[in-house]
């Protein structure tokens, strides 16, 4: 497939971590996507391989077992995997744009060593704990809550809907410190999996990316050393919604891989395929089809690689890259949806059987217009930044 406006500004480096991702795709996970997302089982096995590549860990600097790349470099990579496995794209996502981020951005010496490294190397898992059963969009009604008691914070509450559950070593979690202060009475925690009062609640079944696990988790008087939270008390939604920006990055990536794996199936199949005496990419209603997923495609990468692009730049400078988050992130989940749905369409009942990949696109597709903010909050934010009105 060709990229226009981008092949230019690709470096050696990004060529490489590109197609070192494609090939590890081809090789390692094409093979056993199908097995895995009708196991429901979490790929443990590759996901340690990934973080051998590097892929665990693209943007932590080498000191902290990383590979020590740019933005530009994640993207590239995840969508190469997403291209072939949204499920292990989601774990590739969670690990490095909320888990690594956030500890980057906003941990200790002793904490970036201590739970960084070990993640971005692959012998660990992370997550990212925010939602729960009664707060979902309106992330800041949160019930958790956290009590101050000497060294420790006593934590007790819910949280569901967590990506990786199941099988994380370490959590990041927000609690109320001070629910009087609402919004800016939240605090962010590390929590390891194994700390007495942790639970994990059942694997979800769910329609899609189904082998990426996803659980509830439990907290029961679960004491977290004050060395533990991260980033000061009461920082913790701006931190929440600080990693979520560099999250919906990741998101808006696995979707833009998600389509292309769509596309490159359509394409070559209305080529191929003939009805009436003419390959059906003759016909306008599906050649039409054609090009309007090239076109959302092309779209999504300039908003994906700008974003990119500005959250490298805010390494430097600060500032927030939110808007160009939020952007990519919107229009890369509503073209992966209506690629997959087009490509399904495009190969009738090939396109419905489990003989392609096809079917299970399509029901990945979906999430990525609900977790990290669904689009209508990717709107909310948006239209928030460009009027500077509270529309709600
Ligand atoms: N960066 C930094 N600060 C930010 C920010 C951002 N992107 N967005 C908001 N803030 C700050 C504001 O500046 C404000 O600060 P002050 O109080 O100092 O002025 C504060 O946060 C509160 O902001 P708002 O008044 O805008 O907050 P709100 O309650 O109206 O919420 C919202 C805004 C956009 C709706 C937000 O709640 C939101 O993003 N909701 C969606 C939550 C979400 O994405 N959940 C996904 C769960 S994670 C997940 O899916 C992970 C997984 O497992 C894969």
């Amino acid at each position: 497939m060709t990229h226009y406006a981008f092949d230019h500004i690709l470096n050696e480096e990004h060529r490489m971590i590109r197609d070192a991702a494609r090939e590890f795709a081809a090789q390692e996970i094409a093979p056993v996507a199908r097995e895995f997302d009708e196991a429901e089982k979490f790929p443990l096995e590759t996901v340690r391989k990934m973080g051998e590549m590097g892929f665990m860990g693209i943007e932590v600097p080498e000191e902290y077992g990383g590979a020590g790349m740019d933005t530009l470099s994640y993207v590239l990579a995840l969508e190469e995997i997403a291209k072939v496995d949204a499920s292990h794209a989601t774990i590739m996502s969670v690990n490095n744009s909320l888990f690594n981020y956030a500890i980057l951005t906003f941990g200790t010496e002793e904490q970036k060593r201590k739970y960084i490294t070990p993640v971005a190397s692959g012998q660990a898992i992370g997550a990212y704990a925010l939602t729960e059963p009664s707060s979902g969009s309106d992330a800041a009604n949160m019930r958790t809550r956290a009590v101050r008691e000497g060294d420790v914070y006593v934590l007790n509450g819910r949280k569901s809907w967590i990506t990786s559950g199941p099988v994380a070593d370490y959590v990041i979690v927000f609690a109320m410190t001070q629910p009087e202060k609402r919004h800016k009475g939240i605090t962010a925690f590390i929590v390891e999996a194994s700390w007495e009062g942790f639970i994990r609640g059942k694997q979800e079944e769910k329609m899609g990316i189904r082998a990426s696990a996803t659980s509830e988790l439990g907290f029961e008087n679960l004491r977290v050393p004050v060395a533990n939270r991260l980033g000061e008390e009461g920082q913790g939604f701006k931190i929440a919604m600080t990693v979520l920006d560099a999250g919906r990055i990741g998101i808006a990536a696995q979707a833009l891989g998600i389509s292309e794996g769509a596309y490159e199936y359509a394409r070559r199949y209305v080529q191929e395929r003939e009805a009436f005496g003419k390959p059906i990419g003759e016909f306008q209603g599906t050649g039409f089809k054609i090009a309007d997923m090239k076109m959302r495609i092309e779209a999504a990468r300039s908003l994906l690689y700008n974003a990119a692009l500005a959250k490298e730049r805010a390494k430097t400078t600060g500032e927030r890259f939110t808007l160009p988050a939020s952007m990519a992130k919107l229009f890369a989940s509503e073209t992966a949806v209506y690629c997959t749905w087009a490509a399904v369409q495009i190969h009738g009942g090939m396109g419905y059987s489990k003989e392609l990949p096809l079917e299970r696109f399509y029901r990945d597709a979906k999430i990525t217009e609900i977790y990290e903010g669904t689009s209508e909050i990717q709107r909310l934010v948006i239209a928030r930044l460009e009027t500077g009105l509270r529309l709600i």
